[in-house]
């Protein structure tokens, strides 16, 4: 793939594309496949790195791969077997995915290898919660230099776990754990984002007991055997968001097919206060710039179903173009405004606070961890040379040189790969004018 795109900024984007599977649930459902006795088949998977990245250590712990369809993965877990700390190690690479396959490993190996995890520098990202929770099933946790090596003499068995956050990541760590653990497990302060929920119907296709209660609390009825699933991923609200915000920024009007309403209803609500327009069809929502000047607003990122840390960063860029003064708090990661710097250079207008705004009213609960990004708008945006730092904000640069006036050089493509599939084809098919350099 091309490491650098040259842009010449100043075309509204105006078509169709289509997004597929959630990044954030289609890893994950392959990691489940791990727990069946039987193969699974997924679809509408997105041809992403991340998903290349799983594919190669279900290969390397003896799963089977194949791919019946285009978009679709079947997984062959029948003949799963142990590998080496470097094999893992090689190919994690730059995903968090691989602590998630402890439960599932445990179950069938009685070991789980963790090598050092890679994924977005937004943050240390501690796996606190995940070994916490692993040692209430009765997991030993041994670290070494190589890494963290996991086993469960004794088998595994219900608990009740407290998460100190609802974090994604602990919480499906505790529902791929807790299936086939003895006995019932009692999670409180669990995520529930719509991939957690979409995870949980892949569980309960292979033959979990799971019920969830209002409040953030999730039962898990551990069961002795489960078999392969077929299910379809949930469609990926983050991409869809972030099309979204490229509509806004370019001036332009761009139909998303495959976004849903009930996952974006808060973005949604954002989206309109700041001036953008939608219209929701049944195969998609259609995003347009409806004119006139964008208005600014105050946003804090929050867990499910506040507005979600991913949106933050295509959200910012069309802030530089309100007129006035936004306020974005991000409550969940302490360090995702790294990419705002790159975006001054293009000529935004944003200064970091680095221990968050004590001022302004909040809704969410002031965590230690904040930080805050005051925009002033609007500030025409220019070309420039930048390069990627992570994934969303990666993804921003594309859409703030889509805008810019002149020429924009984005180097470092790969991070933008590894979540949002095939999005150099989307560009050209909504009109962008732009050039590849290997
Ligand atoms: C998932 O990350 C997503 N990644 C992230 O999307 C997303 O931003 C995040 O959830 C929040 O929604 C994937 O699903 C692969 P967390 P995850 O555990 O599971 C702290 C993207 O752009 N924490 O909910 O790693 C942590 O440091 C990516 O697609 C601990 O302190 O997120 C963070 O501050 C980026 N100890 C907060 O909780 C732990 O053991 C939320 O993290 C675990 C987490």
């Amino acid at each position: 793939m091309a490491d650098t795109i040259v842009i010449e900024g100043g075309k509204p984007l105006r078509g169709r594309i289509e997004v597929r599977g959630a990044k954030n649930l289609a890893t994950k459902a392959m990691v489940a496949a791990l727990l069946g006795d039987t193969p699974s088949l997924l679809q509408d998977v997105p041809d992403i790195s991340d998903v290349t990245i799983v594919t190669r250590m279900l290969n390397a712990y003896g799963v089977a791969v194949s791919s019946p369809a285009e978009g679709e993965l079947l997984l062959d877990p029948v003949n799963v077997a142990r590998t080496h700390f470097d094999t893992i190690d090689a190919l994690a690479g730059s995903s968090r995915v691989p602590i998630l396959f402890c439960g599932p490993l445990l179950h069938r190996l009685g070991e789980a290898l963790i090598p050092d995890l890679g994924g977005c520098r937004i943050g240390d990202r501690p796996i606190d919660f995940h070994m916490d929770a692993l040692r209430a099933f009765g997991a030993i946790v041994d670290k070494s230099y190589e890494g963290i090596r996991i086993t469960a003499p004794n088998g595994l068995h219900g608990a009740n776990i407290e998460l100190p956050f609802p974090s994604v990541g602990a919480t499906e760590q505790v529902l791929l754990t807790a299936v086939r653990a003895q006995g019932v497990t009692e999670l409180k302060n669990a995520a529930i984002e719509p991939e957690i929920m979409d995870l949980i119907a892949v569980l309960q296709k292979m033959g979990a007991i799971i019920w969830t209660e209002a409040n953030r609390t999730i039962f898990i009825e551990g069961v002795d055997q489960l078999s392969g699933y077929t299910h379809r991923a949930i469609s990926d609200r983050n991409e869809a968001a972030s099309w979204a915000a490229a509509a806004l920024v370019t001036q332009g009007d761009i139909f998303v097919g495959g976004a849903k309403q009930q996952d974006l209803l808060t973005f949604l609500n954002v989206f309109r206060k700041v001036g953008g327009a939608f219209e929701v069809h049944e195969d998609g929502i259609r995003f347009w710039h409806p004119g006139g000047p964008l208005k600014p607003v105050q946003v804090e990122t929050d867990v499910h179903p506040g507005f979600m840390t991913d949106w933050q960063q295509p959200l910012i860029v069309a802030l530089t173009q309100a007129e006035g003064v936004s306020i974005v708090h991000e409550t969940v990661y302490e360090n995702r405004f790294g990419f705002t710097d790159a975006l001054h250079q293009m000529g935004a207008d944003i200064v970091v606070h680095k221990d968050g705004l004590e001022s302004v009213t909040r809704r969410v609960p002031r965590r230690k961890l904040e930080q805050a990004a005051v925009i002033t708008g609007p500030t025409p945006l220019h070309g420039a040379e930048v390069e990627v730092p992570d994934l969303r904000g990666g993804f921003s640069y594309l859409i703030a040189a889509l805008a810019a006036d002149g020429v924009s050089r984005v180097t470092n493509l790969g991070p933008i790969a590894r979540g949002y599939e095939h999005f150099v084809e989307k560009l050209e098919a909504l009109g962008a004018d732009f050039t590849l350099e290997a």
